[in-house]
């Protein structure tokens, strides 16, 4: 049986590629949990300061395996199966994640994308929560985290009809951060991830973590964390190190101290 994740280091990046090409990249209960194991591994690697996530070009991710997960499911075996500790174990990843989409991030595919800290697409990409289709609605964050993107009427507009999204009106609306042409929306996306890489990677997850609770928490909770994280980066080496090349006028080399 082929890994239904395939992780690729190119330090300082690492290019995580979801592999289940027969069915869209449909996210069953092995690949979120191969995600969360290979997103935690690098996580935990100094060598590696940025994350590719992508699947191939037909498809991110069609959601959730419809076939597998949904046709016998009951809402005990939902809870059972209990899929929002793998998302949220993913959401916890603090080493910036980029999501290259090219084709379809439907449904959990959409949401998967959303749980990372930028969304990068194909002009191939297509984005959307169909679920109402099949008689549910988002389950893994869509109808939060896509609301606080888009805001509400375009959340519901986009919700309740299910309607997919291409590249060029999701960069419109704020879901993709640029829009890369189909012959190299990868390669975009890796040069994307090794310009994050450059940067102090202390002061990339403080920053990833203040951006987050934007989203979380209240403004005043928020300037709170940001103020401290601030404070906090003027011990570091790399802040040294970004200063003084400044005033030097090099190019500085960060170390993660
Ligand atoms: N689950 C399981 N299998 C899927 C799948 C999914 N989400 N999406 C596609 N596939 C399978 C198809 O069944 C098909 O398999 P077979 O060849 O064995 O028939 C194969 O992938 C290729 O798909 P299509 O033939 O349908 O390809 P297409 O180009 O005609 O259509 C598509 C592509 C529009 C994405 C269509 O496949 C589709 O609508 N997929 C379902 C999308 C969807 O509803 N996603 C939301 C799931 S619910 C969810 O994600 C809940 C949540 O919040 C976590």
């Amino acid at each position: 049986m082929p890994n239904t994740v395939i992780t690729t280091r190119e330090e300082p990046i690492a290019t995580v590629q979801i592999n289940r090409p027969d069915v869209l990249n449909a996210l069953n209960e092995e690949v979120l949990d191969e995600l969360v194991k290979e997103l935690t591994k690098l996580d935990d690697d100094d060598a590696i300061r940025c994350i590719v996530l992508t699947g191939n070009e037909r498809a991110f991710a069609a959601g959730a395996d419809i076939k597998e997960t949904f046709v016998t499911a009951t809402p005990v075996s939902m809870l059972k199966q209990d899929l929002t500790t793998r998302w949220e174990a993913i959401r916890r990843i603090r080493t910036p994640i980029v999501a290259a989409v090219s084709g379809y991030a439907l449904g959990g595919g959409c949401e998967l994308a959303m749980i990372c800290d930028i969304i990068v697409a194909s002009e191939t990409a297509q984005f959307g929560q169909p679920e109402i289709n099949l008689g549910i609605i988002p389950g893994a964050g869509g109808t939060q985290r896509l609301t606080r993107t888009v805001g509400k009427y375009r959340a519901n507009e986009l919700i309740l009809t299910g309607r997919r999204v291409k590249a060029d009106e999701a960069k419109a609306i704020g879901l993709a951060a640029q829009v890369y042409p189909a012959a190299s929306w990868l390669d975009d996306a890796k040069a994307l991830a090794r310009t994050i890489a450059e940067k102090p990677p202390v002061a990339a997850r403080l920053a990833t973590e203040a951006v987050d609770l934007a989203w979380n928490s209240t403004l005043d909770a928020g300037l709170e964390f940001e103020r401290k994280a601030f404070y906090l980066l003027f011990a570091t080496e790399d802040k040294k190190e970004g200063v003084d090349a400044f005033v030097n006028k090099r190019k500085a080399t960060f170390k993660g101290k």
